[in-house]
């Protein structure tokens, strides 16, 4: 019998062509919204494979409704939303996407510094809204970015892609992460200070961390506190790194100047308040989403589909431990 898999949403293309090429069978949730818990504990129950989102919870619960299944496929880097040691230990392989979304997120990170410098946001809206009359010498004035200083915390490959960005916009690079990152230091020149001297030191500070118990609000009220208060906080990561009540709190202060999000602690709803702010430019989780990039995801979490299935190693395993 061929071997089922369930794709909790509709793809961009190949969408599930490398699936059914594979031979595999495809129940995919067919509408534009996340499936419901229910949908995803149904249409894992027998299948051998999931291709799921980062919407998408998999934990003890919906593996233990699942007992033909030997891989979960993330379409995402990202993998707070799977319980990786209760995945090790019921024999099921997780993997993500990284590296093919490498440039869209930093780019996206990128545009977010600059959005939030140059006050792109509240220039759009005054356009938009007919109340611009004339080009004025005080009007929307913003933060200049060459020769300051940008503050990359989380030094993996999305972070040594914004800090190689930020080299040709003429900034200075500090990091912090978990472990030095010798060969990022010498490719983009970036140096490694301590976490609270990177806070007292960054004119832009943009995360790039994974979210994890010890990554949970990191940037709480005490943390923005330690920030310049004419700096920019940049989040294409994770929301709930940030403590998205305090940073409201210090955006409306002065705290800290601005911020340029793209992701939230309770994605799609937002702290009360940071809408109303204007020096905040608000993004709707779109870090990967460009054309290119998301049908290299898609291609990827398949072929981890197609190779766990086939009894073979997938290219990116989160858990390879399962596999030997
Ligand atoms: C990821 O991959 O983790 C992004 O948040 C979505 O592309």
């Amino acid at each position: 019998m061929a071997e089922r898999v369930y794709v909790s949403r509709p793809l961009p293309a190949p969408a599930t062509e490398p699936l059914v090429a594979a031979g595999l069978v495809v129940d995919q949730q067919g509408e534009d919204r996340p499936a419901t818990r229910e949908e995803l504990l149904e249409g894992s129950a027998g299948a051998s494979g999931v291709l799921s989102m980062l919407t998408d919870r998999i934990d003890g619960e919906l593996l233990d409704t699942a007992p033909r299944l030997r891989v979960v496929a993330n379409l995402a880097v990202g993998f707070d939303n799977m319980d990786v040691p209760a995945a090790t230990e019921r024999g099921v392989v997780l993997t993500n996407t990284p590296g093919v979304l490498t440039d869209a997120t930093a780019d996206l990170a990128f545009t977010l510094l600059l959005a939030a410098a140059r006050r792109v946001g509240e220039g759009e809206r005054l356009v938009r809204s007919g109340s611009w009359t004339v080009w004025g010498p005080t009007q929307l004035l913003g933060r200049a970015v060459a020769g300051t200083t940008l503050g990359i915390v989380g030094m993996g490959a999305i972070g040594s892609a914004v800090a190689e960005r930020a080299r040709g916009f003429g900034m200075s690079v500090v990091y912090f992460n978990r472990r030095r990152a010798p060969e990022a230091e010498q490719r983009t020149g970036a140096r490694y200070v301590p976490f609270d001297e990177l806070l007292a030191t960054s004119d832009f500070v943009s995360l790039h961390a994974p979210l994890n118990d010890d990554s949970r609000h990191l940037l709480d009220a005490a943390a923005l506190a330690r920030m310049k208060s004419t700096a920019v906080l940049v989040n294409t990561a994770r929301g709930p790194l940030v403590d998205e009540a305090a940073l409201v709190a210090a955006l409306r202060s002065g705290t800290i100047a601005a911020a340029g999000l793209d992701v939230y602690e309770a994605e799609p709803v937002l702290a009360p308040g940071l809408t109303e702010l204007d020096n905040v430019v608000l993004l709707p989780h779109i870090g990967s989403a460009t054309t290119a990039t998301r049908a290299a995801m898609v291609e990827l979490a398949c072929a981890n589909i197609v190779a766990v299935l086939r009894g073979d190693p997938p290219p990116t395993p989160l858990n390879p431990e399962v596999l030997t």
